[in-house]
């Protein structure tokens, strides 16, 4: 039976309680937004080329940047439908305050576009969201809504712009994925209950930075590749440079996914990623498949911001690579 992701929302919020229907409504937004952004990704190519002469497209459309693109429609959709106060997203310096007409009881920080480096190549990119409540008193949100831990998190989730488009979000009862099919225009239901496998295939970590690596990482590396073992038992090396779709082969193959803190610059001393926009949604959706995230020495998701793009280390995947690294880490304090 085909079931659609509008259907499958509304089936996960029962599961909460009596509601009113705004947390699906929301959810499914974000899909209506996903599936926008997919038809632009879909015809990226296209309008570089009709676009590369000037600004506008045959059409007379202005070309954007797909990320601008996302970021501003996400933040349109979201900041007019009555139910965000606040989004803090990784394209804008400060949190947007939604205007007191239109706020609404939920917080959610994206990063609309991830991997976008992988635009001019044509390969994988995605969004990623958080899900958070209002905290602060009043009708109008203050900034520090955005600033909450991972665990308060009420639903998280990404797009993934690959071979196909899948959406995948949980809502604390476990990780489903969406494929879109085209034909139809509709997320229907492709991975029901995804879990990380026993099995660990893969590591993902960009390897060019190895010369800045501490040392629980490169012990940790060596393990993987089986360097001085006997049997060898390397695992298989696969980074696409977008952690939407490494994450995604990782859930679906079993694997673990590394972002650590390197030496390569003094002013990013806790590696890249964001810990609002892309480890907390990401460690929020492994804790639901069975999986784990760790800065290193500790749970992702209990780490209290300060900043709306403050970074952490990201170390995410099968449960037991992600506690692998931790011992490590622990033996060498
Ligand atoms: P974004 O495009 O949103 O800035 O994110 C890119 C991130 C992440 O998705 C990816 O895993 C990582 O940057 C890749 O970084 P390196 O090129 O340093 O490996
Ligand atoms: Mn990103
Ligand atoms: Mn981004």
């Amino acid at each position: 039976m085909l079931k659609t992701i509008e259907r499958h929302i509304i089936e996960e919020e029962r599961k909460l309680g009596p509601t009113s229907g705004t947390f699906s409504n929301l959810l499914h937004d974000i899909a209506v937004a996903a599936k926008v952004i997919s038809r632009e990704v879909r015809r990226a190519g296209i309008n570089d080329i009709i676009g590369a002469t000037g600004d506008t497209n045959v059409q007379g459309e202005q070309v954007q940047k797909l990320d601008v693109f996302s970021n501003e429609l996400l933040i349109n959709m979201l900041s007019h439908s009555g139910r965000v106060c606040a989004i803090g997203s990784e394209e804008n310096a400060e949190p947007i305050i939604v205007d007191e007409r239109w706020a609404g009881k939920y917080v959610v920080n994206m990063d609309p576009l991830d991997g976008s480096g992988n635009i001019g190549v044509n390969a994988s990119i995605g969004t990623i969201f958080s899900i958070l409540p209002k905290k602060s008193d009043g009708r109008v949100a203050q900034s520090f809504d955005c600033l909450q831990a991972g665990v308060n998190q009420l639903a998280a989730g990404y797009v993934m712009y690959g071979s196909s488009t899948v959406l995948v979000y949980s809502t604390g009862f476990g990780v489903h994925g969406f494929t879109l099919d085209p034909t139809v225009g509709e997320f229907v239901l492709s991975h029901n209950l995804v879990r990380f496998p026993d099995r660990c295939k893969y590591y993902s970590v960009n390897e060019g930075n190895a010369a800045y690596w501490d040392e629980v990482t490169r012990r940790y590396i060596e393990f993987v590749k089986g360097i001085g073992d006997k049997p060898k038992r390397p695992f298989g090396h696969r980074y696409i440079g977008a952690m939407v779709a490494d994450f995604h082969r990782n859930l679906i193959d079993g694997g673990v996914f590394l972002y650590p803190k390197d030496l390569k610059d003094p002013n990013k001393p806790n590696g890249k990623l964001r810990l609002l926009v892309e480890a907390n949604p990401m460690a929020f959706l492994a804790e639901q498949a069975g999986g784990w995230a760790s800065h290193g020495t500790g749970r992702i998701m209990e780490i209290v911001p300060t900043d709306l793009h403050q970074r952490t280390p990201v170390i995410v995947g099968n449960r037991a690579e992600v506690a692998r690294y931790e011992e490590i880490a622990k033996g060498l304090q």
